[in-house]
């Protein structure tokens, strides 16, 4: 396995393989990778017969209060969990490689990205989009691995690649969970001990939460009420969002009558978590 730091470098490789007629898997990241990133890396490495995974901290996608400085890297350690999942190249640009000092065209979404993570953080999903749209251009694989985790993201990057004709199929993967339930994340490791305790009321939540819509609860008021009541009682967290949208629009429902998204954001202390689960109907 090799890592690559050059737009160049990477692009020339993939195009040898695509000579060969090789399928190419692709897992964007941006490190201090952990089991669910494994998952993905796995996944492609199974469904492809070469796998690129990029390791990018996207400054871009930010906000100028958030966590772009703090935000852990473990380049080495990373290496070895790309090597032991199957992955041929870790592409880990500077953002000097990613954006010129006059840098100046953007991939916006409306709609979409109005709710849930778009309303607490009004310019994540313009990075996202545009460092996502360059890392497909640049890679250009012929399938993409994104975690459900992000569910509000997963939804985000299909419309783009339908709405722009990106050619690449999008695939999305489980979340994967520590023991005890909270969903892995690069940001657990911020945690404390008494926050790291505090964060699985997380899971908690969404468990009892999918229990009472299985047995016929049907009004989200209700669901989101649930939610809320357990959650207030840790008192270490403070909610930003608890939502039950349309799995595809992302749009509040009051009834839950087809597939909803119920999603969760959560302060703990300062850290910023969130977890969802999708209920099929
Ligand atoms: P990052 O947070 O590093 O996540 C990379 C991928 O791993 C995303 O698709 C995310 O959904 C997935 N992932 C994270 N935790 C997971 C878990 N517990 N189970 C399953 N999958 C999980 O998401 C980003 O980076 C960035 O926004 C990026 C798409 C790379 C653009 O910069």
């Amino acid at each position: 396995m090799r890592v690559v730091e050059k737009v160049n470098d990477v692009r020339a490789t993939v195009k040898e393989w695509k000579a060969k007629g090789l399928k190419v898997g692709f897992v964007p990241t941006m490190g201090y990778l952990h089991e669910g990133h494994e998952s993905l890396i796995r996944k492609a490495s199974e469904e492809n017969d070469r796998v690129v995974v990029s390791i990018f901290v996207n400054p871009i996608q930010f906000g100028p209060k958030e966590d772009l400085s703090t935000y852990p890297r473990d380049l080495d350690r990373d290496s070895k969990v790309c090597e032991g999942a199957g992955a041929d190249i870790i592409f880990h640009p500077e953002n000097e490689e990613m954006y010129f000092e006059d840098f100046s065209t953007f991939v916006d979404m409306n709609g979409l990205t109005a709710g849930l993570c778009g309303k607490s953080r009004p310019t994540h999903f313009r990075g996202v989009c545009t460092v996502v749209t360059k890392l497909f251009n640049i890679v250009a694989p012929d399938r993409a691995y994104f975690g459900e985790k992000d569910a509000q993201q997963l939804a985000v990057i299909k419309r783009m690649v339908r709405d722009l004709n990106i050619d690449i199929e999008i695939i999305g993967c489980p979340i994967v969970r520590e023991k005890d339930g909270l969903a892995k994340s690069s940001r657990n490791t911020y945690l404390s001990i008494e926050e790291r305790n505090a964060a699985t009321i997380l899971n908690k939540a969404l468990t009892l939460a999918k229990e009472k819509i299985q047995s016929g609860e049907r009004n989200s008021k209700v669901i989101i009420k649930l939610i809320e009541e357990i959650l207030n009682s840790e008192k270490l967290a403070r909610v930003d969002y608890i939502e039950v949208v349309d799995s595809l629009s992302m749009e509040g429902v009051e009834r839950i009558e087809k597939s909803v998204l119920v999603a969760i954001a959560l302060f703990i202390g300062k850290t910023r978590l969130i977890d969802n689960f999708t209920y099929e109907l």
